[in-house]
C-alpha cells in the first residue's frame, strides 16, 4: 500500500502508562500484527499498517544510527531497550521505550520480532531529545559513522555501557513494570 509521508507537526501525543502498543514484524520488519492500541495511536488503519515496513512511524528527528546498533542487537537474537520518536498518520509524535522479544524457528532462525511500547517517562525524553538532537546535526555532517563515534564518546565519559545507560534510565520500573511483564506474557504465550 503506497503511504505518503506526513509532516511532522511538532505536537505530541502524550501517553498514558497503562497504554501498550504492540506490534510484530517479520524477518525483514514489516508489520504482521499490530495491537488495538498500536492502531489507535499510529492514526492509520489496521490495513494500512498490515504488511508495510515498520518505518511507516519513522520520524525524520530520530537519528538513523540508533535504528542501525538496533537492528544490529535484534539480528543477533539480542534484546535491546530502544527510546524512539514515533511519527503517526496525523504528523503529531509520541515517544516511547521499545523492548524487542525475538521469536525463532526450531532451527534456530529469526521468525519474528515483537515490539511493547510504552510511553517513554518525560526524565528519559529530556535526556535522549537533545542527545538525539546532536546525533542527528552530526549525521547531517558526518553521516552515521559520525553520530556513532559521538554516541560511543557521550557512553564513555560516563563510564557505561549501553545496556546499563538505558537500563538506568528506561527500564520500567514498580507497577508499571509489572504491566510490562504481564502484558509480555501475555502476548507470548
Ligand atoms: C519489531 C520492530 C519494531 C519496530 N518499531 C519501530 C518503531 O516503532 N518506529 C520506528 O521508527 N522504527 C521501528 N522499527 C525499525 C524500522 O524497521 C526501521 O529500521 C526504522 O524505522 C528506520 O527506517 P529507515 O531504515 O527506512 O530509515 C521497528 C523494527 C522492528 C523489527
Amino acid at each position: 500500500m503506497e503511504i505518503t509521508r506526513p509532516t511532522p507537526t511538532g505536537k505530541e501525543i502524550k501517553l498514558d502508562s497503562a497504554q501498550m502498543l504492540v506490534s510484530k514484524t517479520n524477518a525483514k520488519g514489516d508489520i504482521v500484527y499490530s495491537n488495538d492500541c498500536f492502531v489507535d495511536i499510529s492514526g492509520y488503519s489496521k490495513e494500512e499498517l498490515i504488511g508495510t515496513p515498520h518505518n511507516i512511524l519513522r520520524h525524520p528527528d530520530m537519528p538513523r544510527v540508533v535504528f542501525y546498533l538496533m537492528w544490529k542487537e535484534i539480528r543477533r537474537g539480542n534484546n535491546i531497550i530502544a527510546v524512539v520518536k514515533n511519527l503517526s498518520k496525523s504528523g503529531d509524535h509520541y515517544w516511547v521505550t521499545t523492548d524487542f522479544e525475538i521469536k525463532k524457528t526450531r532451527d534456530g532462525k529469526i521468525r519474528n520480532y515483537m515490539a511493547f511500547r510504552q510511553g517513554a517517562p518525560r526524565n528519559v525524553v529530556k535526556v535522549i531529545e537533545p542527545l538525539y538532537r546532536t546525533m542527528l546535526e552530526i549525521e547531517a555532517k558526518d553521516g552515521m559513522d559520525g553520530s556513532a563515534e559521538y554516541f560511543e564518546k557521550f557512553l564513555e565519559a560516563k563510564g557505561i555501557s549501553y545496556d546499563e545507560f538505558i537500563k538506568e534510565l528506561a527500564t520500567p520500573k514498580g507497577i508499571t513494570s509489572m504491566f510490562f511483564q504481564k502484558m509480555k506474557k501475555l502476548f507470548s504465550d
